[in-house]
């Protein structure tokens, strides 16, 4: 049984430590915000906050979060940043199909969090992890860039 941290609550879950904390958020704690991509770290789909840092939960054992704030897509509107973020990405359209988006949103709201005026180049340093099979990705650094108060 292992103690988790997750948007500011305690969960118990059942699992063997080593499991994917993605597979905890997901079938354990029914939080399917976070989305499967790749597996493999490559993606960035499946993106949440360990301690306000972006991780890939799919490679991430859930041994590792315990003692730690787990911070997912259900909640990052609670934080300063991330309303910025949701709502830059509301007011310009963002999303297409929708299914990189969490992990977009993730990786956008801890940039801003440690760097509240990125530039191009530090946008597209703390994005690139982070693959868009839509192609929103000026969409996304333009909304980076509203949500920054930055002109684009
Ligand atoms: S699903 Fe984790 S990085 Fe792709
Ligand atoms: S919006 Fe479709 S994969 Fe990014």
């Amino acid at each position: 049984m292992l103690a988790l941290n997750v948007n500011g609550k305690t969960k118990k879950v059942d699992v063997d430590e080593s499991t994917p904390l993605l597979w905890v958020l997901r079938d354990h704690l029914d939080m399917t915000g976070t989305k499967f991509g790749c597996g493999m770290a490559l993606c960035g789909a499946c993106t949440v906050h360990l301690d306000g840092q972006p991780i890939r939960s799919c490679v991430t054992p859930a041994s590792m979060a315990v003692g730690k704030k787990i911070t997912t897509i259900e909640a990052i509107g609670s934080t300063p940043a991330g309303r910025k973020i949701q709502a830059a990405w509301v007011a310009l359209d963002v999303p297409q199909c929708g299914y990189c988006q969490s992990g977009q949103i993730m990786s956008a709201t801890a940039l801003l969090k440690s760097n509240p005026k990125p530039s191009d180049a530090d946008i597209d340093s703390a994005m690139s992890g982070n693959i868009c099979r839509c192609g929103t990705y000026g969409r996304i650094r333009a909304a980076i860039k509203q949500a920054a108060g930055v002109s684009a």
